[in-house]
């Protein structure tokens, strides 16, 4: 009889891990008195539930200017935009991140330039960046992920020395913190998605937290149907309807009262995860660097040695996901992306230059190895039940390295 799940032997666990989001009366509740309120959309701009939830957010969140939107990419968009970056111009993107973060600068009318992770913390590598950087360079998108920061020390010393706008792509990075200073509130725009798997959602959504109140003035209009939003009221620029509605708003205000009594719980079981993987061969975590002070639990990862495993991390994650750990292989390279497709969709930037698209000539080790061999993710959820949640996780992962023989021979 196999021991292992995927083989037919017992799973180590049956009970699914909690759905997300959670939601109690208050939601219901806040819904139901906008409705009642009759003030369901955005305009004018801002309405009292997005004014409120701007100002909460951008408090609880580190400082700067908040302006909610439709979704955590026009975000990016809409940053490029009010630093007056588009067409010509290069913006620096990470490899290992969701498609939107190299899309945003093409909507923009931008080419990406797409640059290498640090291997030990999954994030954008500030060397790549600066190697990346030409003379049509003017922006720089890192992204937090996996639980760690990029070194945001470096990344703002490069930008300073070469005059670039900086943007970070905080998706998965809400209430997280370097060196104490908020995730988004260190470079010149923080966007965060609200969509509903995020740690804050509301439903769909999206905030950019902008350093300076001027350029959150012109992010408002340009969400505002280009409508001015500076005190003289003379400044217009060209928009579009990108507002948040009040309902979302709404729900974006409970969301933002439960936060950080949720932040704690996934921040205290993941660093309980992190004892116990510690000790398993085979096993190793990202490295933690003394810098990051606050770490948000989105998608935690940690790595599997795929010779001591006998098998890369496809098979691990399933014959994990088996044991009734969901768990999977995380993002493929940027440029092995099927939802990163900028060839099939004829947009201008691609047609433009397409000397920024050649794929199969991009060197990205680090991202390679991260994506296709060592990689293990998991939700957020599973930091949501409890020390026994965190248990049979460890024990799933400790039951495939005693049982590595049978994993290795999944691949006959
Ligand atoms: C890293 C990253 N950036 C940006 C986004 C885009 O957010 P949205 O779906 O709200 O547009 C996501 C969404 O998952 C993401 O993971």
């Amino acid at each position: 009889m196999p021991a292992l799940a995927i083989l037919g032997g017992t799973p180590v666990r049956t009970e699914p891990y909690p759905k997300w989001p959670v939601f109690d009366d208050r939601d219901v509740e806040a819904v139901a008195r906008t409705v009642r309120s009759g003030r369901w959309g955005g305009v004018p701009f801002p309405g009292p539930n997005t004014a409120k939830f701007s100002e909460r957010f951008a408090e609880m969140m580190g400082g700067g200017y908040a302006v909610p939107m439709v979704n955590g990419t026009i975000t990016m968009e809409v940053a490029l935009r009010a630093a007056g970056i588009g067409w010509g111009d290069e913006v620096i993107v990470p490899a290992y991140t969701f498609q939107a973060t190299a899309a945003a600068p093409m909507a923009a009318g931008a080419a990406p330039v797409i640059v290498d992770i640090n291997p030990d913390t999954y994030c954008t590598d500030p060397a790549s960046v600066e190697a990346a950087i030409t003379e049509k360079t003017r922006a720089i998108i890192v992204v937090h992920l996996a639980a760690q920061m990029t070194d945001m020390d470096a990344i703002m010393a490069i930008a300073e020395k070469h005059n670039l706008v900086v943007i970070e792509d905080s998706a998965h990075a809400h209430g997280a913190q370097w060196r104490g200073m908020g995730a988004g509130a260190i470079g010149d725009f923080g966007s965060f998605s609200l969509q509903s798997a995020k740690t804050l959602t509301t439903g769909e959504g999206g905030v950019l937290l902008c350093k300076d109140r001027k350029m959150a003035e012109r992010v408002s209009s340009i969400i505002d149907c280009g409508r001015p939003k500076d005190p003289a009221g003379v400044e217009f620029t060209m928009g579009a309807n990108l507002r948040l509605s009040e309902v979302q708003a709404a729900l974006g205000l409970v969301a933002l009262e439960r936060f950080p009594a949720q932040f704690e719980e996934r921040a205290a079981m993941a660093d309980y995860l992190e004892e116990g993987l510690s000790e398993i061969p085979g096993i190793s975590l990202l490295k933690r660097d003394l810098r990051l002070t606050r770490r948000s639990l989105y998608r935690y990862v940690f790595k599997i040695d795929a010779e001591f495993f006998g098998v890369t991390h496809d098979l691990f994650c399933q014959a994990l996901s088996a044991e009734g750990i969901p768990v999977d292989t995380g993002y493929p390279a940027m440029n092995h992306y099927d939802l990163f497709q900028p060839a099939l969709s004829r947009l201008p930037v691609p047609s433009a230059f397409p000397e920024y698209f050649v794929f199969d000539k991009m060197s990205l080790p680090n991202v390679e190895r991260a994506s296709q061999v060592e990689s293990v993710w998991m939700g957020e959820s599973i930091f949501r039940a409890g020390t026994a949640g965190i248990d049979d996780l460890i024990a799933g992962v400790r039951k495939l390295a005693e049982n590595r023989n049978e994993l290795a021979n999944l691949y006959k």
